[in-house]
């Protein structure tokens, strides 16, 4: 047969059998003109095709396996778009007189707050005269049109040179946002709305397992570290990524908490999947409302921050711990443990914006550490208990936006292999706020300092004592040692940024990297 060029497509997703698909449609005399995974599915959509899109359309998904949003046109059949999907998500945005098929709600936003979100395995048939939803196999469904909370001012850089540096900015009022409504700061009474009739599962729960990865991993992390202090309920932190190919033990007692920004990142989708299917309930911990991992979890509560639209995730971050911090004080008030008291947990997130605007003022400090550091080819960051994270956290913040090769490690870890890449010339990160391990973080420092390498020291302020211990240090005001990470985390955030920007990088959209990571 003839290739026509008469059909074109949009495809985010990976289609995993293209190999397979593509040597028999070569077979049958179609030619391709790209080594792409993409093109298969015009091919293959043009194979079916007699007159009806819809129908080509349908038929080329049931022999396709992978994943893929797709929005496909033909010359043959005119005025219509075919979108559909499976595995990477799919949004019908209704305007007035026209529809936009995007995978990311904000995309359509500029246009239109109403939306359909379509579900797997799901077409959409868009004409002049309307669009309708049907399932793959043709049975028509019926969609709910949804309205966006979020506007068009939210998704600009509002005077800002990035939106990564106006998402660390908006930091103080996103946590405000976060805990709205939820939290009586006078006697620590904790609201969420997506948990109400859940107090049964709860109070059953015997173990936690966290499935992630990237930033939201990091968040998982401190929620371990916080959640098996203040219950002592075991967790578990896993990348989303292995806990899916592993056959893990779940039994019906396990609480798996789902955290993703986006909602949409595929391994932690495919992982909450598998242990749903293993009888696990599921919490979700996301921002963007209608998100498939929000939909699909058994509840959830929201971050309430607006979007973030860098792709060096930053208020997510620090609201994913304020939410969480916020579930485990309803979980110590549910199960009546008093490992610390509710109302002194209350004031100490309720003045933890503030705080963090005290440390946003002095910024200049850190372009200062930033200008000394810039050319730097390595960086590593070093932290113990509720900051080791935030040296994880740290180190990818900086190799994601600036390509300077960075590590985080729990201090100790150190002395294991890491010490021996000390120079003279390496900075080494460390965050060393008083709390339970500041004496051992210290003994740390001289460590480093002993093989003349360079420190940069997070501390607390009122710290008299580490200045003459570090090259540079940079004091963050004093909290709880469970919610430390809420503010060592932003000199970090900052360091990055500015380092990223001196070195001329584009650190809203770092080279390789996406949003959201919708495929495997
Ligand atoms: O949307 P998610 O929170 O699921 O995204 C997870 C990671 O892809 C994300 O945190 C990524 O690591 C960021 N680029 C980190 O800044």
């Amino acid at each position: 047969m003839d290739c026509r060029n008469e059909i074109a497509v949009v495809h985010n997703g990976i289609i995993e059998n293209y190999d397979y698909l593509k040597l028999k449609l070569e077979k049958d005399g179609h030619v391709f003109k790209s080594e792409t995974d993409t093109e298969v599915l015009a091919h293959l959509i043009e194979k079916y095709f007699h007159g009806n899109l819809e129908s080509a359309v349908m038929e080329a998904l049931k022999v396709v396996e992978g994943t893929y949003g797709i929005a496909v046109i033909s010359s043959r059949d005119p005025q219509k778009i075919v979108a559909a999907r499976r595995g990477s998500p799919l949004i019908l945005g209704i305007g007035n007189q026209e529809y936009f098929i995007t995978s990311d709600v904000s995309a359509s936003l500029a246009h239109t707050r109403d939306v359909v979100y379509l579900d797997d395995n799901e077409v959409a048939i868009l004409t002049k005269n309307g669009y309708e939803t049907k399932t793959v196999q043709n049975v028509s469904t019926y969609k709910k049109v949804e309205e966006v909370l979020w506007n068009i001012d939210m998704i600009e850089k509002g005077g800002y040179a990035h939106f990564m540096l106006k998402e660390i900015h908006e930091q103080p009022q996103a946590l405000r946002n976060a805990m709205r409504g939820r939290i009586d700061f006078t006697d620590g009474t904790i609201t969420l709305g997506g948990l109400i009739s859940r107090e049964k599962e709860l109070l059953e729960t015997k173990r936690i397992v966290v499935v992630a990865c990237g930033t939201s991993w990091h968040a998982g992390i401190v929620t371990e570290y916080m959640m098996e202090e203040l219950l002592r309920i075991p967790v578990e932190v896993e990348y989303a990524s292995e806990f899916r190919y592993r056959n893990p033990v779940i039994e019906s007692n396990t609480l798996v908490i789902a955290i993703s920004q986006s909602g949409e990142t595929a391994d932690t989708l495919a992982a909450m999947r598998e242990a749903k299917h293993k009888g696990a309930k599921v919490l979700s911990i996301c921002n963007v409302v209608g998100s498939t991992i929000a939909r699909e979890a058994d509840c959830g509560i929201y971050l309430h921050i607006g979007p973030e639209i860098g792709v060096a995730s930053t208020k997510a971050f620090t609201a994913q711990i304020t939410v969480l911090y916020l579930f485990a004080m309803h979980l110590m008030r549910l199960r009546n443990i008093l490992t610390q008291s509710l109302p002194d947990m209350a004031q100490h997130i309720k003045s933890i914006p503030e705080k963090i605007q005290s440390i946003l003022q002095r910024e200049g400090e850190i372009v200062e550490i930033a200008r000394r550091y810039k050319d730097t080819e390595h960086a590593l960051y070093l932290g113990r208990g509720y900051n080791y994270p935030v040296a994880l956290e740290g180190a990818l913040k900086l190799k994601e936006i600036s390509y300077i090769h960075a590590e985080g490690y729990p201090a100790a870890e150190m002395k294991h292999g890491p010490i021996a890449l000390i120079t003279k010339d390496m900075p080494v990160i460390f965050i060393a706020t008083q709390d339970s391990v500041y004496a051992k973080v210290l003994s740390n420092i001289e460590e480093v300092k002993s093989r003349s390498g360079k420190v940069i020291a997070i501390a607390t302020e009122g710290d008299g004592h580490i200045a003459g211990k570090v090259d540079h240090v940079f004091y963050i005001p004093k909290t709880s040692d469970v919610l430390t990470p809420l503010l060592s985390v932003i000199p970090l955030q900052l360091l990055a940024y500015h380092m990223a920007v001196m070195r001329g990088c584009n650190v809203d959209k770092p080279r390789n990297l996406a949003k959201s990571v919708t495929v495997e």
